[in-house]
């Protein structure tokens, strides 16, 4: 399904940029990445947007939780350097602009539905991979819309990987590259299953994972390398 390593960019360009905004998601793609990262939150008018914490805290100039706050007035506030929380929409927009893969990590519950209904009728699932920590949310996502790619993002090393992803009914694996290792790469290309590793922030650490034959690589620093 996936060959060769690419440079995935972290919420965008999380340690150059402020994260997940368009100025950031747009910085990664300028220097050639790839790939993107996002998350997504429901607001309290069932808007998805684009945001990392549960809380606005964080990573605007507002407080509360996000569920609890209206689109409008989420919009309102500044993500950093003049930027907005994006809406999922825009994020999705970007890619009749860009060739990238957008991988979209969903941190609401209850949002597969709406989240589905977008994907599908921009018809751009070929270009999408949702994944969740939440392995119900992500095998709800493949029984709603099956063409939509999926992984399971994991804390620590399983036993069997594959076991995980399928019963999520998903097409790969995300793990932390201070847990992946090489048995796991192969036992998951062995089941034509994707891994992506999260996050190398040295050029120097990327040639291991290079060498592991992961497919993708996340980073919060595109400007360390772009890979072909
Ligand atoms: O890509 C995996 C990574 O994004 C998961 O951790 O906390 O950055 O969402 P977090
Ligand atoms: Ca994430």
């Amino acid at each position: 399904m996936f060959s060769g390593t690419k440079m995935l960019g972290h919420r965008g360009a999380k340690g150059e940029k402020p994260e997940n905004t368009i100025g950031g998601i747009t910085y990664a793609l300028n220097l050639g990445l790839k790939a993107i990262e996002i998350d997504i939150h429901l607001s309290s008018d069932n808007r998805l947007v684009v945001i990392h914490d549960d809380t606005l805290d964080r990573t605007t100039n507002g407080t509360g939780k996000v569920k609890e706050a209206t689109s409008t007035d989420i919009r309102a506030l500044d993500a950093g350097d003049g930027e907005k929380v994006p809406y999922l929409e825009e994020v999705l927009d970007l890619l009749n602009q860009y060739s990238f893969t957008l991988f979209i990590e969903v941190k609401a519950v209850g949002c597969e539905k709406l989240l589905t209904e977008m994907i599908n009728e921009r018809e751009i699932h070929h270009k999408i991979v949702v994944k969740s920590f939440n392995h119900r949310i992500v095998k709800k996502v493949k029984e709603i819309a099956p063409k939509i790619r999926t992984a399971c993002l994991i804390y620590g090393l399983p036993v069997n990987a594959v076991n995980i992803i399928e019963a999520s009914r998903a097409d790969g694996i995300s793990i932390s590259v201070s847990t992946v290792d090489q048995a796991l790469v192969e036992l998951c290309h062995h089941h034509n299953y994707s891994v992506t590793v999260w996050n190398v922030n040295k050029v120097e650490d990327l040639d291991t994972f290079v060498q592991m034959g992961v497919d993708y690589i996340g980073t919060d620093f595109p400007s360390i390398v772009t890979l072909e």
